[in-house]
């Protein structure tokens, strides 16, 4: 088996300087994932999810500062001229949003922003890449694909427009799928229908997909491997049936608790009180020690190294160091 990584983020770290303060959204990530293989990254919101995503297509605005290493099926992010770059987004590495409308442009028809995509990096005729963009529709199970290209994004559902989404992040042939909460503005059976057939294209293409949630139950329905995110650090990582049978950290407890306490109808902000920390003032130990029942003095003082347990997994958590 091949095990040069498609992805390997080393030591990420990027800051945000526009502020009055300087904001460390992403803390030292390192991340890896296999050809084909399905990474879900959770965590609450704000804890660095889209920007450890932005990084990798270099997508940050002027003044960031990036530390650290990426390659992404072989090449060095960090190091990729203007317009290599390019050469990166779309037949490389395609990526999709929570929002289709704000990735896609509402004064052209879905075929036509399509038709661009694919002919932005393959040299076809239009009429190639119409032929291209029906097989897409048809793919990702639009119904009557002829007419639906010919619909302005406006015109769509936001089911039917992550499909078109989907169709177009594949435009270009990616091996690695970016997708940020490309379900969460859906409501639960359309959910459900756009993660079987990210999983479906996944399983067919090959595809390497890191899939971005704040939902433990999409990350284990979607996921091979989990890696959860707490204020810009990843604090547990693993396969999915040790997250969820076996969670080590007080933080992944406390995700897998607060979805039992919503199956029974219940607040879920009783289970983990609190809020996470300010980015740009940090405490000074393990940065969820304020809200972990199970916090001790060094807790507050030391913060924690993602040490590997038995088996394949990692914890940044004192009582497992
Ligand atoms: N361009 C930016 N400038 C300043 N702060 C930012 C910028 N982008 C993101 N942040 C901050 O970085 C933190 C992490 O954001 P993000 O990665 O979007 O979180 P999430 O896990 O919800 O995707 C947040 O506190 C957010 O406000
Ligand atoms: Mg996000």
């Amino acid at each position: 088996m091949d095990t040069t990584p498609m992805i390997d983020i080393k030591d990420l770290s990027v800051t945000f300087n526009r502020g009055r303060k300087p904001v460390k959204a992403v803390n030292g990530v390192s991340l890896r994932v296999r050809p084909g293989e399905v990474v879900a990254l959770l965590g609450e919101s704000g804890s660095g999810k889209s920007v450890t995503m932005r990084s990798l297509l270099r997508l940050h605005p002027a003044g960031t500062t990036v530390d650290g290493s990426m390659t992404v099926d072989g090449r060095d992010v960090m190091k990729l001229s203007k317009k290599e770059l390019g050469n990166l987004r779309g037949p490389i590495v395609s990526m999709i949003f929570q929002e289709p409308r704000l990735a896609l442009d509402p004064v052209y028809t879905l075929g036509r922003q399509i038709e661009e995509a694919i002919m932005r990096h393959a040299k076809v005729s239009r009429a190639e890449a119409a032929a291209r963009a029906f097989a897409l529709f048809e793919k990702v199970r639009i119904p009557s694909p002829e007419r639906r290209l010919r619909n302005y994004p406006h015109e769509m559902s936001g089911g039917m427009l992550q499909r078109s989404m989907i169709a177009m992040a594949l435009a270009c042939n990616p091996k690695v799928l970016l997708a940020d909460e490309p379900t969460t503005a859906l409501d639960a059976t359309v959910q459900i229908q756009i993660l079987l057939l990210i999983r479906e294209l996944q399983k067919e293409y090959g595809l390497s997909v890191i899939f971005v949630t704040h939902d433990i139950g999409v990350a284990a329905e979607v996921a091979d491997r989990i890696a959860i995110m707490y204020a810009g650090r990843i604090v547990e990582e693993g396969m999915v049936s040790d997250i969820i049978e076996r969670p080590k950290h007080p933080y992944t407890k406390g995700l897998l608790g607060a979805r039992v306490e919503l199956a029974h109808g219940r607040d879920r902000l009783i289970t983990i009180p609190g809020a996470p920390p300010d980015l740009a003032d940090m405490p000074p130990g393990c940065a969820f020690a304020p809200r972990c029942p199970q916090a001790s003095d060094p807790c507050r003082s030391r913060v924690p190294d993602l040490v590997r347990q038995a088996g394949d997994g990692q914890v940044a958590c004192l009582q497992y160091s």
